[in-house]
């Protein structure tokens, strides 16, 4: 979910509206604001993307110059109306917006119903507002205060109150929340895009805090009410880079990017002689690095397959052993983390809940933990020992792309420093790599000059319901990435398999027509792979193959083949993912959908 607030003296719904929209790859079942009109505080809400709650307040605007808003990634409670927020008492006189979830809300609700309080919403949400006006006193600082002494879980929260029209009080724990700072207006946001449109001038909220607005200043407080001193935080980057830029969508944008992304997240981090690796970024020293007896990758999503990758990479350049688990289920099958354990965390937003928890269970063991991020400041790259900064800039389709290959680059810029720092491999090799790796940028514009070629293909894939994609090795691991992309924004049905298993069962499956994405870009597995390709040919699967330049011809094993430029096998995914990007993105258009905002996702699920 995504929150904002304002206080000052513009037309306060369009300051949120403004704001929600910048927030809402965040979620978007269903958006709200409350606002202080001449009548008190007055609450619209509507299931749907935002626009639909755009034209309600179009047509009946709320006057006012103080008010909060929301858009919601349903938790508890379906999308709905009433289900929205912001939520109210019953008394009308308090609203609340939250991002996250209340652990005890089911507690809070049956001694607030005992007490006469009365719920129209499925949601947490709504026993918070009932929770600060029970314990409203006159002072709605400590009213929140000691609604929040009460509350488990995690959350952000923008409140209002008609007893005090002049203030806007907000808390963070463990989920996001940034101040924006005005003249003579403030602001609340679950990101800094939110106010960007009218402040540089920011504090980003610890956990355990919380601000209180008016429009001539802000002050921090701890939740126990201790005063806080902080510089302000003041951003100089723009929205332009947040903008389509002329393409249909930002996720086609965001392909394009990835070669400007490689070369920002490469940058000044190879010597200049193109000879080493310089990650000033991590801290440990030789020895440190030396102790290291295994790492374990963590992460959700397409950070995870980026992991999957990164396991290959590491294992391969600095022998050290690696395993690779999503973060929701890592925290909770007690791994065994030992002080020689280094834990890599992988995380776009750098607020992931589940693998916020994952990082804070690894240090709790006691691990040193490296974060591989594109936020800078975000709750992993701030909790994290060491920080590795993914430059791909910000990322807006739902569907990840270039953070998903900046990530890649992270891990081959940490595999090499490894392998440098514990000398698990010649100097010759870690200069081809280099050199390969540096190639990299000019090879995916290579791919994306043919862009265009993937259109019909995909335009095919389109008319199906499943498909399938298999590969070996590091294939395996873009083929689980090219197979979560297609699901995600094209709703067909597909399957990675990894190609020597699909004889293990998964073969009773395919049939004529049904289409095969075969990658076939690992020259020592080649041989296999292509024996694999002809298992489902001989049982009538129309197969996509995609190969690299320089290898031999798979031509004669596919129905259509698409080359990628040559690399060394360990780059490949960098390059191989590209295609399948692309034929994800034409297949989600021949399909109309909404290629940026796909059903049911939402860009940072900041909810275990
Ligand atoms: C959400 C997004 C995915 C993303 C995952 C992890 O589920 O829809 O695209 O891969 O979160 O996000 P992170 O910001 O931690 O990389």
């Amino acid at each position: 979910c995504g929150i904002v607030g304002y206080i000052g003296n513009r037309n306060s719904q369009e300051v949120l509206i403004e704001g929600l929209k910048k927030l809402e790859y965040r979620g978007y079942d269903s958006a709200g604001v409350a606002v202080f009109t001449d009548k008190g505080l007055e609450v619209k809400k509507a299931k749907g993307r935002l626009a639909v709650l755009e034209s309600q307040l179009g047509e009946a605007p709320l006057a006012g110059t103080i008010g909060i808003g929301h858009t919601r990634w349903a938790t508890h409670g379906k999308p709905s109306d009433v289900n929205s927020h912001p939520h109210t008492d019953n008394s009308m006189k308090f609203s609340v917006v939250h991002n996250g979830i209340i652990e005890n809300y089911g507690e809070l609700k049956d001694e607030l119903s005992a007490k006469g309080h009365q719920f129209v919403s499925e949601t947490d949400t709504e026993v918070i507002s009932h929770l600060i006006a029970s314990l409203y006193d006159g002072d709605i600082v400590q009213a929140v205060q000691k609604a929040v002494s009460r509350m488990k879980g995690a959350f952000a929260l923008g409140v209002l109150t008609e007893y005090e029209p002049d203030k806007l009080v907000a808390v963070r724990l463990a989920s996001p929340l940034i101040i924006g700072v005005g003249q003579g207006e403030n602001f609340i946001g679950s990101d800094i895009p939110a106010i960007l449109n009218y402040t540089r001038d920011v504090y980003i909220l610890n956990d355990g805090e919380m601000a209180v607005l008016t429009r001539d200043g802000v002050e921090l407080l701890t939740l126990e009410g201790n005063f806080i001193s902080r510089e302000l935080f003041h951003v100089d980057w723009d929205l332009v880079t947040a903008e389509k830029a002329g393409f249909d969508h930002f996720m086609l944008k965001e392909i394009y990017e990835q070669p400007k992304a490689y070369r920002d997240t490469m940058g000044s981090r190879l010597s200049d002689d193109g000879k080493s690796v310089v990650l000033n970024e991590i801290k440990m020293t030789p020895e440190e690095v030396k102790a290291i007896h295994n790492i374990h990758i963590v992460a959700c999503g397409t950070a995870y397959h980026a992991g999957l990758v990164g396991k290959s990479v590491i294992e391969h350049l600095a022998r050290i052993p690696v395993e690779t688990d999503v973060a929701s289920e890592y925290r909770y099958r007690s791994p065994i983390i030992t002080k020689n354990t280094l834990v890599v965390v992988v995380s776009q937003s750098g607020e992931t809940a589940d693998t916020l928890a994952a990082l804070r269970e690894a240090k709790r063991c006691g691990a040193r933990v490296v974060a591989i991020t594109n936020v800078v400041g975000s709750s992993v790259a701030r909790e994290a020992d060491d920080v590795i900064v993914t430059w791909a800039g910000p990322e807006i389709a739902v569907a990840s792309t270039k953070a998903y290959t900046s990530q890649l680059i992270a891990f081959y810029l940490f595999g090499l420093y490894l392998a440098q720092t514990l000398g698990t491999q010649e100097e010759a090799v870690l200069a081809e790599t280099i050199a390969a790796l540096q190639a990299l940028p000019e090879q995916v514009e290579a791919i994306l000059e043919q862009a265009e070629t993937y259109k019909a293909v995909a335009e095919k894939i389109a008319t199906h319901e499943n498909l399938f994609f298999i590969g070996r090795g590091l294939d395996y691991a873009v083929a689980q990435e090219g197979s979560l992309k297609l699901k995600e924004i094209s709703y067909i049905h597909s399957e990675a398999y990894a190609s020597g298993e699909l004889k293990h069962g998964t073969l009773a499956l395919i049939e004529e027509g049904i289409p095969v994405i075969a990658l076939a870009t690992q020259d020592a597995l080649l041989e296999k792979t292509v024996s694999n390709i002809q298992e489902v040919s001989a049982r009538g699967a129309y197969v996509i193959g995609i190969g690299m330049e320089g290898s031999p011809s798979l031509e004669k094993s596919v129905n259509e083949q698409f080359l990628i430029p040559g690399t060394l096998s360990l780059l490949t995914p960098a390059l191989s993912v590209v295609p399948l990007q692309l034929l994800s993105y034409y297949a989600s258009l021949a399909r109309g959908n909404d290629v940026d905002k796909p059903r049911n996702l939402a860009k940072s699920v900041t909810v275990e």
